[in-house]
């Protein structure tokens, strides 16, 4: 089935200009101005804009974590992804205590493959990094997971020490791999979090007190230093304050291979709002910060220092107790209530996943902190580039896959949790205005959304197998 978008103003990351665009075959066929209609489907996106769909590399769907599970699976998070104008994802895949990567990856198909409707592919997370283990890495890049992701915090779940580190940067560099790291001190957070305990101090706002900005700082030069004396490429995933900024700025200054990403909820959000009656909503690692971390991260977005805005999508039920219907159906999963009382009980983790092209077009765009082509290249393009998919997506080029979004900016909307679409009770930007929203959805020619219709299919969404040697930008 064909169909010709007319009249869009089309945006890449490099440029913006009206247009038509032909899509046939599930890729995009031509685009040029005055494109016959051809018996195809005409859409008339005048006084519209024509984006890229969006990439968000940083999710956890159908996680278990922290006592319970990630409530969005692989159709409501992709369900709520696609309303918010995302059309791929990459999900991490961990590997289990004893278990194989692709033990792991068996796993994580069986989550997903019959779920998915946007499409997705998964970073191989290390837990157990044994000599099979090492030897299993390459084999990972040729079946088109190119990234191998390691916690530096969670101590006892799935912190790892110098040594795996290291050693997987070196496979890494060897096997045309990236190596990303969640960069706390894990060592300095428990330390701190049982002298919180120890002294009574219980709250949400110990969270973000017993994780400070100078442990993910440190944490994160020392992978950059890691991945330099390596030759490897480094990803700071979910960058959150001025400092570890400033690391990453450090050693691309000297000419390594090392970038990072920050997710929305950090260029907004601060310790405040753990000190809400509510504040376990906001409880995350790293956690929110400050106002000056918060303008720190619009910068490093606006002048390269970092290069990708993701999510970290990984949500819970603020209260876990009480049912919640999602498509006509009544859910109960326990969620941050498991921390009342004990700040280190609360499950980590924001859902966000169907928020941050919507939150990026009104309150990043809307006002004036980036631009529209930057918006693209940090939400669609170089997500695209630095995880091995360009130029099949991320980009409006001819041959690339058709996922395409038609933004209407006068299309408006107040956030609310009934009328968002992931699984959960609450949304963080309940009440914010939005000025602007996707109105048309395509994942390779097939209109998922349609203003508020839905039209997704579970099992409609592939497996993204990606390329190993990827860009670095
Ligand atoms: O709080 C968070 N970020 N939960 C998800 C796991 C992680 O560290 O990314
Ligand atoms: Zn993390
Ligand atoms: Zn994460």
């Amino acid at each position: 089935m064909k169909t010709v978008i007319k009249n869009g103003m089309i945006v890449t990351a490099a440029e913006t200009y009206t247009a038509d665009l032909l899509i046939d075959g599930g890729k995009i066929a031509l685009i040029g101005m005055n494109l016959p209609a051809d018996g195809a489907q005409v859409v008339d996106a005048r006084g519209k804009y024509v984006l890229p769909g969006g990439i968000d590399v940083h999710t956890h769907l159908e996680l278990p974590f922290g006592g319970t599970v990630s409530t969005d699976d692989f159709y409501t998070g992709h369900k709520a992804a696609a309303f918010g104008g995302t059309t791929s994802h990459i999900d991490f895949c961990i590997q289990g205590k004893g278990e194989s990567l692709h033990q792991a990856v068996e796993k994580w198909h069986k989550k997903s493959d019959s779920k998915a409707v946007v499409d997705f592919g998964y970073h191989m997370a290390i837990t157990d990094l044994t000599e099979d283990v090492m030897n299993e890495i390459p084999s990972m890049a040729k079946e088109g997971i190119t990234t191998l992701k390691l916690f530096m915090a969670y101590k006892g779940l799935f912190q790892i020490d110098d040594t795996t580190l290291f050693k997987t940067l070196m496979k890494a560099a060897e096997a045309g791999m990236m190596v990303m790291v969640h960069a706390e001190n894990g060592d300095v957070v428990d330390t701190l979090v049982k002298d919180a305990l120890a002294k009574g101090n219980l709250t949400p706002e110990w969270h973000a007190l017993t994780r400070p900005d100078w442990a993910e700082a440190e944490a994160t030069m020392r992978a950059v230093a890691l991945a330099g004396m390596a030759g490897a490429p480094l990803y700071v995933v979910h960058v959150t304050c001025a400092k570890a900024v400033d690391q990453i700025a450090y050693g691309r200054a000297r000419g390594l291979n090392v970038m990072g990403e920050t997710c929305v909820q950090y260029f907004f959000f601060t310790i405040d709002d753990l000190r809400r009656p509510d504040g376990a909503k906001w409880v995350c690692s790293p956690p929110v910060r400050t106002q000056a971390d918060n303008e720190a991260l619009w910068q490093a977005i606006a002048n390269n220092s970092l290069q990708a805005v993701s999510t970290d999508h990984c949500p819970f039920f603020f209260d876990g107790t009480q049912e919640i219907e999602y498509e006509g159906q009544k859910i109960k999963i326990p969620g941050k209530e498991l921390g009342a009382g004990n700040f280190s009980k609360i499950p980590n983790g924001l859902p966000v996943i169907e928020d941050r092209m919507l939150i990026m077009w009104s309150y990043g765009v809307g006002k004036g902190r980036i631009s529209l082509n930057r918006m693209v290249e940090v939400c669609c393009t170089n997500p695209a580039k630095i995880f091995g998919m360009y130029p099949r997506k991320g980009t409006i080029v001819v041959g690339a896959d058709a996922d395409v979004v038609i933004w209407n900016p006068n299309m408006k909307k107040t956030v609310s949790p009934k009328s968002s679409h992931q699984r959960t009770d609450y949304n963080l930007f309940d009440g914010w205005e939005l000025n602007g929203l996707p109105e048309k959805v395509y994942l390779r020619g097939n209109l998922l959304i349609d203003g508020d219709t839905w039209n997704g299919e579970p099992g409609g969404g592939s497996w993204i197998k990606r390329d190993a040697h990827a860009a670095v930008v």
